[in-house]
């Protein structure tokens, strides 16, 4: 399949017609959003989920995210909107969040992974809400990787993974946040934080009151536990190389690198520290700055296996407010392998 490249810088461009058509049509359709890019196909339609499924290589038992682009679009997608709910969405979206609630029959059991849920988000990105407006239809779309590939945060990762798999791919340059959305569970007692992003627990609970984070956020699943997110059981965001995050100040990273490099070690640090470190290294963002740590993680992801690493030492980040979408990334590249100095 050939496939299209569309440099789109403005949610007016004319060329976002033409993309809506393609994705009206069945097409797929690899699409900015402000966390990572996503493989966009019409939601509405079963067959259109499974080809997005086939062309990620992913487990049709993980399901995908509805992206909407006004409020009206979401009343038929689910059985009822409870008052957390909007009062969620009137806080935070447009924006990186994800709501999941009890699914209605529009929504086709191919896109729900056969849960009896379904997972719903309006992205900020203009361009984002322009090419759902054109396209007429909620539009399904899991990140626009290769499944257990880090997500793509500019075209050039889709590029790589995605390149005679689908239709088209809009470049409209690097995402703004680079992790992806929280994914919130609205069916539990308490909200509960699936996937921790941006948009962090505590400002959940600032508006809604209360708000958990599953387990699974910080640990591996055990063996026969229930799984509340499908995408907790899978490999993650792994780079060839393996990872392994090491937790310590600076001083104790750098002697822990010296002490234990060897051919192909390379080194996933803050900036600033490249010069300290004996061997070759990839940063990701400022120490202290989850935003900055965020905007970077997946691109140092894919960045080490392009400079041939074998062994990854990753730098632990702080796992407070953002820093836990960071490091929660990391721990899943990582296999939740962790050194502590
Ligand atoms: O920021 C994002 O959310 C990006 C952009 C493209 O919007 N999308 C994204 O989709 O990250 P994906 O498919 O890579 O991740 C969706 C996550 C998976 O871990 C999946 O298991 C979970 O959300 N999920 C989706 N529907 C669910 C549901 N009904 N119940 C529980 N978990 C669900
Ligand atoms: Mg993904």
């Amino acid at each position: 399949m050939e496939t299209k490249i569309y440099k789109i810088t403005s949610p007016h461009d004319e060329a976002i017609k033409e993309v809506g058509r393609i994705l009206e049509g069945g097409g797929l359709v690899a699409i900015p959003t402000e966390t990572v890019y996503g493989l966009a196909g019409n939601a509405l339609d079963g067959e259109t989920a499974c080809k997005i499924f086939s062309a990620k290589g992913r487990p049709s038992d993980n399901p995908l995210i509805v992206h909407i682009s006004r409020f009206e679009q979401w009343t038929p997608l689910v059985k009822h909107i409870p008052d957390t709910a909007k009062a969620l969405a009137e806080a935070f979206w447009p924006g990186p969040i994800t709501m999941i609630l009890p699914k209605s029959d529009l929504v086709p059991q191919a896109v729900c992974g056969k849960l009896d849920t379904v997972a719903v988000r309006m992205p900020e990105n203009e361009i984002a809400l322009a090419i759902i407006e054109s396209a007429g239809v909620p539009l399904a779309a899991p990140s626009a990787n290769l499944s257990g590939k880090p997500s793509p945060t500019c075209a050039e990762h889709v590029i790589e993974d995605m390149t005679g798999r689908i239709d088209a791919i809009v470049d409209s340059g690097d995402c703004s946040v680079g992790v992806e959305s929280t994914v919130l569970s609205l069916v539990t007692d308490v909200p509960r934080v699936l996937r921790p992003g941006k948009i962090t627990a505590e400002m959940i609970a600032e508006v809604v009151g209360e708000a958990e984070i599953d387990d699974a956020v910080f640990e591996k699943l055990r063996e026969g536990q229930a799984v509340s997110s499908p995408g907790t059981k899978y490999k993650h965001y792994s780079p060839e190389a393996a990872v392994v995050l090491v937790r310590g100040d600076f001083e104790k990273y750098a002697s822990y690198v010296r002490e234990n490099a060897a051919e192909g070690t390379v080194a996933l640090c803050f900036e600033g520290e490249e010069e300290k470190l004996c061997v070759p290294c990839v940063t990701y963002g400022k120490k202290n700055d989850p935003a900055s740590q965020a905007k970077n993680v997946f691109d140092a992801l894919r960045a080490v296996d392009k400079i041939g690493a074998k062994k990854v030492f990753a730098r632990f980040p702080e796992s407070e407010g953002m820093g836990l979408a960071v490091f929660n990334r990391l721990l899943r590249a990582a296999a939740f392998n962790i050194i502590e100095l």
